[in-house]
């Protein structure tokens, strides 16, 4: 089993000719709702990409966004038994604008994302128990996130930590982390960001030295770097016509870990996940963008 502790959240969705400046009010925008949050999102991914039962740990308000987010985790085969709906919590949503060239910029309100206790994580120990991998972000509270990862790496999981959005983490967590996947703003603001944020050898190699045991630094149309315990490559990604690149780092990050569960090696995990990015980012919105195992191209 592969259990993802995170977010979920809302995308409220604005397609715009172009970003708006301060004080300006652009016309001509089309609206919709899609489900999302980097911790759903990567459980949906790892659900579509591979064929290891799922579960989500996380929060939702006991409000309509929150019954249709939990139930659209369901309908991909996700175990929800661990999804709290909150009374009182409004549910964490994501405001998005999505530009012409698709390029986006999100303003995330977490509501009950924001109140994802280390209780709630000890409340699915049985559930953490029964897993392989153990998939983290930062969307939920920080000290809960420290605890789950202690959590998981006693229990002699596999840590998947994607440290996004960008922040800076205590000493120690990252020592117990076996795969970090960070993008270049992620792994400057890891490490301080004295690096040269294009030094992407250097980069990687100083978060190994920090103690995780793998790195892969994902760059977008660039592809990933990725520092493993045996050795550095570079993964060119293809080219593609991306119209929104909304969620691609989670679809990559469910394709990774849906190979991993299933036994593949890092290098051909790394394959799957960027294969399954490239078909995403050719699609609209978070959720409803993320491809199935059986679109994608046999290698
Ligand atoms: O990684 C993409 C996600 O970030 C969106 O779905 C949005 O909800 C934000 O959490
Ligand atoms: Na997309």
């Amino acid at each position: 089993m592969i259990v993802v502790i995170g977010s979920i959240n809302m995308d409220l969705v604005l397609r715009v000719p172009r970003m708006p400046l301060p004080g300006e009010t652009l016309t001509g925008g089309a609206f919709r709702t899609i489900p999302g949050g980097k911790g759903a999102n990567q459980a949906v991914a790892c659900a579509r990409l591979g064929r290891t039962q799922v579960a989500m740990v996380g929060c939702v308000g006991d409000d309509a966004f929150g019954a249709t987010l939990r139930a659209a985790l369901a309908a991909d085969g996700i175990d929800v038994s661990h999804v709290s709906a909150l009374p009182g919590v409004a549910t964490g949503v994501a405001s998005i604008l999505v530009d012409a060239n698709g390029q986006n910029s999100i303003v995330i309100a977490g509501g009950a994302n924001d109140l994802l206790t280390p209780a709630l994580i000890d409340a699915a120990l049985p559930l953490i128990a029964r897993a392989s991998i153990v998939v983290l972000q930062l969307e939920t509270p920080l000290d809960t996130v420290r605890h789950a990862i202690a959590v998981a790496h006693g229990l002699g999981k596999t840590v998947v930590l994607n440290p996004a959005p960008a922040a800076s983490l205590p000493a120690g967590v990252l020592a117990q982390v076996d795969y970090l996947v960070p993008n270049e703003i992620e792994a400057a603001m890891l490490l301080g960001a004295d690096i040269a944020a294009d030094d992407h050898a250097t980069t990687a190699a100083a978060l190994r030295a920090a103690g995780c045991r793998n790195v892969l630094v994902t760059l977008g149309a660039k592809g990933v770097h990725a520092a493993l315990a045996d050795g550095s490559r570079d993964f060119p990604a293809r080219a593609v016509a991306a119209v929104d690149t909304t969620a691609a780092g989670d679809t990559f990050i469910g394709g990774f870990v849906a190979a991993l569960a299933a036994g593949a090696d890092p290098a051909s995990a790394i394959d799957l996940g960027q294969r399954a990015a490239a078909i995403g980012v050719t699609r609209h919105g978070a959720q409803t963008s993320i491809p199935y195992l059986n679109e994608l191209a046999p290698t």
